[in-house]
C-alpha cells in the first residue's frame, strides 16, 4: 500500500549539503518515491539554491504567504521542481523566504537561527493544508524540524487534515540539539499550548528543540541500531538519554543505506576509469594517477590512506596528533585528507603536511570530485570517530575496495566487521579504545596486512560484496511507518 509522507529537512544533496543528512534525505526520499509512495519533500530555498537557476516553478496559490514568528511577520512562497540530473522525478518543495534564507551558508550563527527552521517546519504543515495534502507520516529530521511532532499536537491539532498523521523524528546526530534562549520561547508560537514546552529547561534559561522531538514524536528513529543503544546511555545521550530511555521501543535504529547510483566504482562518473570486485586493476591505476596528481612519491607497495570528513571533535581528530606522526615516521604510508571545519583541526593537518611533505596532502575545503577520488584511489580509509551515529564513508569505502579502519562505535560498529585471519572473513579493521595508541595499533595492523597481498585482496573483496543499498534500508522505514499506522 502506498503512503502519503511529508518529509522535512534542512539538507538535501546535492543542493544543500554539509554532511550525511543531505545524502540520507535524498536517497531515502528517492527510494520512497520509487517504491510508489507519495512523498513531498520540504526544504529551505537557501541562497545557493536560488542562485543555481534551477527551473523551479511557483506553486499555484502558495505565493507570498504570511507567517508570524515572535511578533515578526515573514513572507514566503513555495517553489517546486524536480532536481535536474537526479534521474528521479520526485518533486522537491522549496520554501522561499529571503528574509531568512538569503544568506551565505546553509547554517548561520545569527540569533534567529532557530526561527529559520521553525518557519520551515510550520511552512511545511501550512503548505500541506493549502495543498489539501493529508500526510499519513510527518517525517522530521534532526533539531531543525524537531518541533514538527509538537506542532501536530498543538497548533495544528484542530485541522482534521492531520487527524490521521503520525510523526517520526529521525536523529542523525544527538550532538546538535539546536538550543536557543528561553526569552525566545515565544518564537515557537504555541500560544495557549505553551505549557507543553519543557518547563524545567525554560527555568534553566533555554529551549531545546531536539528534546521536544524526542518527547512528542510518535516514533523516534536514529541512523544505526548501535547508536540507538548508545544514546540511551549518559556517555552518548548528550543529556537526552533519560528521555530516550523513557520512550522504550518507540526509539529504533535503522542503519543508513548508500545511494549506489552515486557511489559505485563500476559506474562512478567522477572517475576516469571504473573497476569492480572482479576487475580490480583499474583501482591500482587510479591510485598511481592520484599520487602523481598530489605530487606524492610512492613505491608500488606503499599504502595510501584516505580521509574525507567534517573537521570536528566527533570525528576523532583529537587522537591524530599523538598517533599519525609516529606511524608516518616509522612506516611506508601516504595520507590524503579532504575536509573542513574547526580551525584548530585545519591547522593540525596543515602542519602535518608541512612536517611530512612527501607523505601527506591536506586539501582544505569541500569537493565532491576529490571525495570520490579519495574513496577510489586509497587502499584504506580512516575514521577514528569519538562517536558516529551512522557514518557513510565507511560504507562507500567498502564498496570501493578501500579497507575501513574505524573505531568500534555507533554505525561504524554496525557496518564494518573485524578481519579474522583464521577464517579470512571480515571487512575492515576496528579498534575499541578512544586513544592514540589504539589508532597506532590499527594503522600498524593495516600496514602489516597490506604487505600480505593475498589476504588484503580478500579483505577488499569481502567489503565490496557487502550491500547497504537503500532498497533494503528504505523498506525498514516503511515497515516502521506501517507499525505506526
Ligand atoms: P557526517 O554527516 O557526520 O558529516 P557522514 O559520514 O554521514 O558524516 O557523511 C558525510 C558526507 O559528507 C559524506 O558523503 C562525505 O563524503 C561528505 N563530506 C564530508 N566532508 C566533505 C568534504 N570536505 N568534501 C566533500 N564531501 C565531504
Ligand atoms: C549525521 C551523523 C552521521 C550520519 C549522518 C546521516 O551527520 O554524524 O554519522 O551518517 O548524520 O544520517
Amino acid at each position: 500500500m502506498a503512503h502519503r509522507i511529508c518529509f522535512v529537512t534542512a539538507e538535501y544533496a546535492p543542493l544543500a549539503k554539509t554532511g550525511g543528512l543531505a545524502d540520507v534525505s535524498t536517497a531515502l526520499t528517492r527510494y520512497l518515491h520509487r517504491a510508489g509512495h507519495d512523498v513531498r519533500v520540504f526544504m529551505p530555498c537557501y541562497r545557493r539554491i536560488a542562485e543555481r537557476g534551477l527551473p523551479l516553478s511557483p506553486v499555484a496559490g502558495l505565493r507570498n504567504l504570511a507567517l508570524t514568528i515572535g511578533g515578526r511577520e515573514y513572507r514566503y512562497s513555495l517553489l517546486a521542481g524536480p532536481i535536474p540530473g537526479s534521474g528521479s522525478s520526485l518533486p522537491v518543495h522549496f520554501v522561499d523566504c529571503p528574509a531568512l534564507y538569503d544568506r551565505p551558508g546553509i547554517y548561520s550563527e545569527a540569533d534567529d537561527e532557530h526561527v529559520r527552521f521553525l518557519l520551515l517546519t510550520r511552512a511545511a504543515l501550512e503548505c500541506c493544508q493549502r495543498l489539501g495534502f493529508a500526510p499519513e507520516i510527518l517525517h522530521c529530521n534532526d533539531w531543525h524540524t524537531a518541533f514538527g511532532p509538537l506542532y501536530l499536537r498543538s497548533l495544528y491539532a484542530w485541522d482534521r487534515l492531520f487527524a490521521g498523521t503520525k510523526s517520526v523524528l529521525t536523529i542523525h546526530n544527538v550532538g546538535y540539539q539546536g538550543l536557543f534562549p528561553a526569552e525566545r520561547a515565544g518564537d515557537v508560537g504555541l500560544g495557549d499550548a505553551a505549557w507543553l514546552l519543557h518547563q524545567d529547561d525554560l527555568r534553566t534559561g533555554f529551549v531545546n528543540p531536539m528534546k521536544h522531538g524526542v518527547l512528542y514524536a510518535d516514533l523516534v528513529t536514529t541512523v544505526s541500531p548501535g547508536y540507538a543503544r548508545e544514546i540511551r546511555t549518559p556517555e552518548y545521550g548528550v543529556g537526552l538519554d533519560p528521555y530516550l530511555r523513557e520512550r522504550g521501543d518507540r526509539v529504533v535504529g535503522i542503519l543508513n543505506g548508500v545511494d549506489y547510483d552515486d557511489w559505485n566504482p563500476e559506474t562512478d562518473r567522477l572517475l576516469p576509469v571504473n573497476y569492480s570486485r572482479r576487475r580490480l586493476s583499474p583501482k591500482a591505476d587510479l591510485k598511481k594517477e592520484f599520487l602523481k596528481r598530489l605530487h606524492l612519491p610512492a613505491k608500488k607497495t606503499t599504502m595510501l590512506v584516505g580521509m574525507v570528513t567534517r573537521l570536528v571533535a566527533q570525528k576523532g581528530i583529537d587522537l591524530l596528533p599523538e598517533s599519525l606522526p609516529a606511524v608516518l615516521r616509522e612506516r611506508d604510508l601516504r595520507l590524503a585528507v579532504l575536509g573542513n571545519g574547526e580551525p584548530r583541526y585545519e591547522q593540525f593537518f596543515r602542519e602535518l603536511q608541512r612536517a611530512f611533505p612527501n607523505q601527506v596532502v591536506f586539501h582544505q575545503g569541500y569537493s565532491e570530485e576529490l571525495s570520490h577520488w579519495i574513496e577510489a584511489a586509497s587502499d584504506a580509509f580512516l575514521m577514528p570517530s569519538l562517536y558516529e551515529p551512522c557514518g557513510l564513508n565507511q560504507m562507500y569505502s567498502l564498496k570501493y575496495g578501500t579497507v575501513p579502519i574505524v573505531r568500534r562505535t555507533g554505525g561504524l560498529a554496525d557496518s564494518v566487521q573485524q578481519w579474522d585471519p583464521a577464517t579470512l572473513t571480515g571487512t575492515g579493521i576496528l579498534f575499541d579504545h578512544y586513544d592514540a595508541p589504539a589508532v597506532r595499533w590499527a594503522l600498524n595492523l593495516a600496514l602489516d596486512l597490506y604487505a600480505d597481498r593475498t589476504a588484503w585482496r580478500r579483505l577488499m573483496q569481502n567489503g565490496m560484496a557487502r550491500d547497504f543499498s537503500w532498497d533494503r534500508q528504505g523498506a525498514l522505514y516503511v515497515e516502521q511507518y506501517r507499525r505506526l499506522l
